[in-house]
């Protein structure tokens, strides 16, 4: 049974791993701690997905939360891809990174006024707003700068997506959207509205989706409301699905973007809307692989930590959610002998792990470790707690490796303390 297991976890880590990519020379050349992306993989993710909608209008929003290096969104952009944005720190990104401005969209359920008028005066496609007071806001802008704001709403379903409570955002008692009846209310006002234009409906039910069931059913019940919208005149053209879509991080059965595209096919039937995604994980967790070295391993009774010098401010999954992440240590390929361990980083809190009971072979100073499926929601959610620099990023792609944004400096860290310190 134990050598299936570890027939079956060696095939996995084959899986993740690419093995075109030479860790070892990557992290002596950049250092550690490192982010490390497969640029190709990510493009053929991306071209999949976009695939998968073939035969209809579609645009794939690549929401850059997940990921927001400027390197990696201009990858997606080259593809043909728009960009999903939740601050207008990500729409400026989006625009840096040579995302056209008709391609993106900008979401999030706190929109500040200078926010709201900084996408007017970029002109993007449009602004999601996700309550009746946000409405008032955008047009009151809109007013006030003389423009007519392009709009979406975004609809709570009130479905169950079965994922982390963290990342669910579907249910009744999330912060997120508005209900059917309030959806109408706003539609209707926008339709009267000087300066505003409602072309897009939209919902996004939760993140690491593996219950193709939940989105189906959203997409329908949104598509329900989209179909009486249009017949109270109201001039639809987009029908945002948003993003999502769940990856394999341990034995999770992924939804394959075919059936998912089906599922939306089959829900919008008859209705002539151009079908917006909004992927993050999807287009860039499994490309992208943490690299950290052994500091120490370190014996307490039975117990045996592995110190690293990647910690839980490069990538707090692990400790936010309890998320499972794949550990190897690179180039052991002789496994016996291995013994359970805590894989921890060096910041002051006991949440600072990566992985808990894990079997790893007997490591030394300087071993390097890879963490899979760190490409999404790894250095975009990655912080200077502890006053650590964060991690360097590189990308790898047609057989050739570059740096895509510097380790930070200790200066960098100081730069905006160090001025104002009094004497
Ligand atoms: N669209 C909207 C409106 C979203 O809120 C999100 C993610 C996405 C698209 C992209 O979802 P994705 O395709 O990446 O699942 N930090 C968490 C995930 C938070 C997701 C937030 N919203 C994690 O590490 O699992």
């Amino acid at each position: 049974m134990r050598r299936f297991a570890t027939i079956a976890a060696k095939i996995s880590e084959r899986k993740q791993m690419n093995p075109q990519i030479d860790y070892q020379s990557l992290a002596d050349r950049y250092q550690t701690p490192l982010y490390v992306y497969d640029f190709d993989a990510m493009k053929s993710r991306y071209n999949t997905f976009k695939n998968a909608f073939d035969g209809r209008k579609s645009l794939i929003c690549f929401a850059i939360k997940a990921n927001s290096n400027l390197s990696v969104i201009a990858a997606f952009a080259a593809q043909g891809a728009g960009a999903d944005c939740v601050s207008f720190g990500e729409v400026k990104r989006a625009l840096l990174a040579g995302v056209p401005k008709y391609k993106i969209i900008f979401s999030g359920m706190g929109k500040r006024d200078d926010e709201i008028r900084g996408a007017l005066a970029e002109d993007i496609l449009l602004l999601n707003v996700e309550s009746e007071e946000e409405l008032e806001r955008v047009e009151a802008i809109a007013a006030e700068t003389g423009k007519i704001a392009r709009i979406s709403v975004r609809i709570n379903p009130a479905i169950d997506a079965k994922t982390h409570p963290y990342i669910s955002t579907g249910l009744k008692e999330n912060k997120f959207g508005v209900d059917i009846e309030t959806a109408k209310k706003l539609y209707l006002r926008a339709k009267k509205s000087a300066n505003l234009e409602a072309i897009g409906i939209h919902f996004h039910i939760g993140s690491q989706l593996t219950e193709l069931s939940a989105i189906a059913e959203a997409a329908e019940k949104v598509a329900e409301l989209a179909r009486n919208l249009i017949a109270l005149e109201i001039d639809l053209k987009f029908f945002n699905v948003g993003g999502g879509l769940g990856i394999a991080y341990k034995d999770e059965t992924p939804i394959a973007p075919a059936d998912y595209a089906l599922a939306i096919f089959m829900a919008v039937k008859g209705l002539d809307l151009t079908i917006v995604c909004e992927p993050g994980r999807f287009l860039t967790a499994e490309a992208g692989v943490f690299l950290t070295r052994v500091i120490y391993e370190k014996k307490a009774g039975k117990k045996r930590f592995v110190v690293v010098d990647g910690a839980m401010n490069d990538l707090i999954r692990p400790a936010l959610y309890g998320a499972f992440h794949k550990v190897a240590v690179i180039g052991a390929e002789d496994h016996s002998g291995e013994n359970l361990c805590d894989v921890v980083g060096p910041v002051c809190e006991s949440s600072d792990f990566f992985a808990k009971n894990i079997h790893l072979p007997d490591v030394r100073r300087g071993d390097l470790l890879a963490i899979y499926a760190a490409g999404a929601y790894g250095f975009a959610m990655s912080s200077n707690y502890n006053t650590r620099r964060r991690a360097a990023e590189v990308a790898v792609e047609e057989g050739k490796d570059r740096l895509i944004r510097e380790r930070e400096s200790y200066e960098e860290l100081f730069a905006n303390e160090l001025s104002l310190l009094k004497n």
